[in-house]
């Protein structure tokens, strides 16, 4: 199922065609979204004739065989290539996805790359996350204690405490929940998103946090955790099979559970 709409600088035309090699028999049509700000361009939407007989299977051997072959302009982010730095986060075939892990087979027709929605495009397929990581920095991201710790031992977790963090501790933050959920799309400023949610959830669960209160005393607000209105976008699109809406609901049970 499609998710999302176009990105929000979305007033795309089409551009150019790059041709595949004489004589591929097996060739898949990659239509990429091209944005650069310093050209004073609109941006456009530039096609990419793929030999497959020659090319990986995923969409990131694809974009990274065009910008070594065929167009060396083409900006995206990666690093990884195995689905876990989360840096090449798009949208593809109308869903936030990793690059590294969208197999070319399962869209049919031509393949659509889009930056992720909803975010100040940089150039290309790269957003501008600076306010994503800011938010994220906001929770303070860390075991917070008020205890010295053992002498001579880390602190430590029952297996039982551990296995709360299952389904948090995965999460790349990636971003693709966060920029397909309606909620963020619209009030980012204020509301801190899926993705943070959960993160922030990761550290209120940690049996070796000490700042519980704190942390939900910081997110009881209107705008920062309550904007989120289940509409699950979030948890369709994780790529890492996560439901921040889960977390979200858990965190909201815990205000409720300390009135
Ligand atoms: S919850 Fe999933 S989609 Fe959201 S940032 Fe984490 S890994 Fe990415
Ligand atoms: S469930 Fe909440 S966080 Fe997830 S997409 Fe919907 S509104 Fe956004
Ligand atoms: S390149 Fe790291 S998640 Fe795709």
């Amino acid at each position: 199922m499609a998710l999302i709409s176009l990105p929000a600088n979305s007033r795309v035309t089409e551009g150019s065609t790059y041709a595949a090699p004489a004589g591929a028999k097996n060739i898949k049509r990659f239509k990429v979204y091209r944005w650069d700000p310093d050209s004073g361009k609109n941006p456009r939407l530039d096609t990419y004739e793929v030999d497959m007989d020659n090319c990986g299977p995923m969409v990131l051997d694809a974009l990274i065989k065009i910008k070594n072959e065929i167009d060396p302009t083409l900006t995206f982010r990666r690093s990884c290539r195995e689905g876990i730095c989360g840096s090449c986060a798009m949208n593809i075939d109308g869903s936030n996805t990793l690059a590294c892990t969208k197999a070319i087979d399962d869209v049919a027709g031509d393949v659509r790359v889009y930056p992720l929605p909803h975010m100040p495009v940089i150039k290309d397929l790269v957003p501008d996350l600076t306010h994503f990581y800011a938010q994220y920095a906001s929770i303070r991201p860390w075991i917070r204690t008020q205890t010295p710790p053992p002498p001579d031992k880390e602190r430590l977790q029952s297996k039982e405490d551990r296995a709360k963090l299952d389904g948090l501790y995965e999460c790349i933050l990636c971003a693709c929940c966060s920029t397909s959920c309606p909620s963020y799309w619209w009030n980012s400023d204020r509301y801190l998103g899926p993705a943070i949610l959960l993160q922030a959830y990761r550290w209120i669960v940690d049996s070796r946090d000490e700042d519980t209160g704190t942390r939900l005393d910081e997110l009881e607000d209107p705008f920062k955790l309550y904007r989120c209105h289940t509409i699950m976008n979030c948890a369709k699109t994780c790529p890492k099979g996560l439901n921040p809406a889960k977390a979200i609901a858990e965190i909201k049970k815990l205000l409720v559970a300390r009135r």
